[in-house]
């Protein structure tokens, strides 16, 4: 069997067919080439990966490669970032980020954004530097500054992410603090969007990027929660859709972004529309209806 051309609509229990490097350098050169100057309202052509839910498997493992090959490919053609003037201590947002949003991010000029996951500020930076903010900017970020598991398990000092993040925001704000209003919301992303909501901040904002918990329940809580205050019109990236963690175990079928970001496009077919993109990495979809 051929692999079905849709994404990520994948149909739970869809075979993975076997799928080789070349097959899929093939198809992501093509889907690559297909979208690069086409950055418009319709799915993506393409997709090997379909569902791959289940851990120790063949499913799993088409999973690594493409994630492999896709951030391989990527870094390699990383340039010197525009943000070495910050304190990072990770590349992440390089790595999987900047390249999308240099084609998104210009066209579709958000005014008001919730980020969900700020982390040292790499994506916040982003925004604040190549919006123009003349005609102002309301940027709400959203963490707990407490870290996902991941990082939890790995040791990090979230204090120390947090003061880098308050450092780096106060550097991009330098010069535009009178045009961008940065909230700094220190909670967990369902009670601030919650709330968000019940203060009438239902479908004002124009760009919601997802990027807090890592776990798929948690993903779709951000996601469900993120469409409402989403405005007809408006953009929601996720990022991390080729992502799992390595655990002692293999990987943990929802211990990544994937499954939700499956259901929650899967489940809102009728109300967004995924946008064709460059790289897997990321998923945006747009929000045609309520
Ligand atoms: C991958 S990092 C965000 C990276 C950031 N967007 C960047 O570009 O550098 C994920 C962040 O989500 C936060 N986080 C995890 N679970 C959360 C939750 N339930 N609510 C709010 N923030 C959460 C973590 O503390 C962590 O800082």
């Amino acid at each position: 069997m051929r692999f079905p051309l849709r994404f990520p609509q994948a149909a739970a229990g869809i075979n993975i067919p076997e799928v080789t490097d070349h097959e899929y350098n093939d198809k992501h050169t093509k889907c690559v080439n297909d979208s690069r100057n086409h950055l418009d309202f319709q799915t993506v052509p393409i997709q090997i990966i379909e569902t791959g839910l289940v851990c120790g498997n063949k499913k799993t493992h088409i999973i690594s490669n493409v994630t492999s090959t896709v951030l391989f490919s990527d870094s390699r053609q990383l340039q010197v970032s525009a943000m070495d003037k910050y304190d990072f201590t990770n590349g992440w947002f390089d790595h999987t980020a900047r390249k999308t949003w240099d084609q998104v991010i210009p066209k579709i000029k958000p005014k008001k954004i919730l980020e969900i996951g700020s982390y040292e500020g790499a994506s916040a930076c982003y925004l604040i530097d190549n919006l123009d903010s003349s005609t102002g900017i309301e940027l709400h970020c959203v963490d707990t500054w407490g870290g996902g598991i991941e990082h939890i398990e790995d040791g990090v000092d979230m204090e120390a992410v947090e003061s880098r993040f308050d450092k780096n925001v106060a550097m991009a704000l330098k010069g535009k603090e009178k045009n961008v209003s940065l909230i700094k919301h220190k909670e967990q992303s369902e009670l601030v969007l919650s709330k968000l909501i019940s203060d009438g901040q239902r479908s004002t904002f124009d760009f919601v990027y997802v990027d807090g918990s890592h776990q798929a329940p948690d993903v779709l809580v951000d996601a469900v929660l993120g469409f409402k205050l989403l405005r007809v019109g408006g953009t929601m990236a996720f990022d991390d859709y080729l992502w799992a963690e390595d655990l002692p175990y293999g990987k943990d079928p929802i211990r990544c972004a994937k499954p939700a970001i499956d259901a929650f496009t899967n489940l809102y077919f009728r109300k967004v529309q995924i946008l064709r993109l460059p790289f897997f990495y990321q998923v945006h979809v747009q929000k045609y209806s309520e």
